[in-house]
């Protein structure tokens, strides 16, 4: 018997797939028409993506990750780890009282809705179920410890590392070696595509 790539969707329904993707067999995409995965990238299982999703080169979504969003967009730069158990949540409601709130709310009842974006630049390393909220842009080279939450208040610098919630930044970090790296990387001829 033929076991299917993956239990949810076909890899050719993505809008792009480059080559050497690795995507786990239980990785759910709910919208693979707005998903596009960039060269040598990886996606490991049990991940849920429910919004549009760009992946750049040689990134990795960690086991376990949500990124959601309805009609939002999450994009993804090159070099870009994201450990198990992140929540990237692209979209949201209004918690104040504007409307009742959910999946199951008919829209006539339903409070406007926070949809917004995320983007993270290149070489941003997200520790464990680190959670970012709509709206965030993070800077090439910002790393997060485990269970930082990100929200848009937070002024993120580049190549910064944060912890907490609210995050809050502890030290620099020095891009130099890996800016050199990613540059070798990119132009090996072993890995160009
Ligand atoms: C942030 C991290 C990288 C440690 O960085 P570090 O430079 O060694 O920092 P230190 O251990 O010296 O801690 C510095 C301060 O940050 C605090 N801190 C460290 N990690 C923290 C975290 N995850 N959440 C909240 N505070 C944290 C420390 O308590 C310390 O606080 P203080 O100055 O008030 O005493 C590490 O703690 C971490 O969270 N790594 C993530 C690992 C991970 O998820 N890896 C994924 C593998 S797939």
């Amino acid at each position: 018997m033929v076991t299917p790539d993956n239990l949810f969707f076909k890899f050719a329904d993505l809008n792009h797939k480059g080559t050497h993707v690795i995507i786990g067999k239980t990785v759910r995409i709910r919208k693979p028409a707005q998903v596009s995965i960039g060269d040598y990238s990886i996606i490991d299982d049990f991940t849920y993506v429910s919004c549009g999703l760009k992946v750049g080169r040689f990134s990795h979504v960690g086991a376990n990750s949500v990124i959601i969003g309805g009609d939002a967009h999450v994009c993804i730069g090159d070099f870009v780890n994201i450990a198990p158990g992140c929540r990237l949540i692209a979209a949201s409601n209004d918690y104040a009282g504007g409307g009742l709130v959910g999946p199951t709310i008919p829209p006539e009842y339903a409070g406007d809705p926070v949809v917004s974006y995320i983007r993270i630049k290149d070489h941003v390393l997200l520790g464990a179920n680190t959670i970012i909220l709509p709206g965030v842009d993070i800077p090439e080279g910002v790393a997060t410890g485990a269970m930082t939450l990100i929200t848009p208040d937070v002024k993120l610098q580049p190549w910064t590392l944060y912890v907490g919630a609210p995050a809050r930044a502890i030290r620099k970090r020095d891009g130099k070696l890996i800016l050199q790296q990613a540059h070798r990387l990119t132009f090996d001829p072993k890995y160009r595509t």
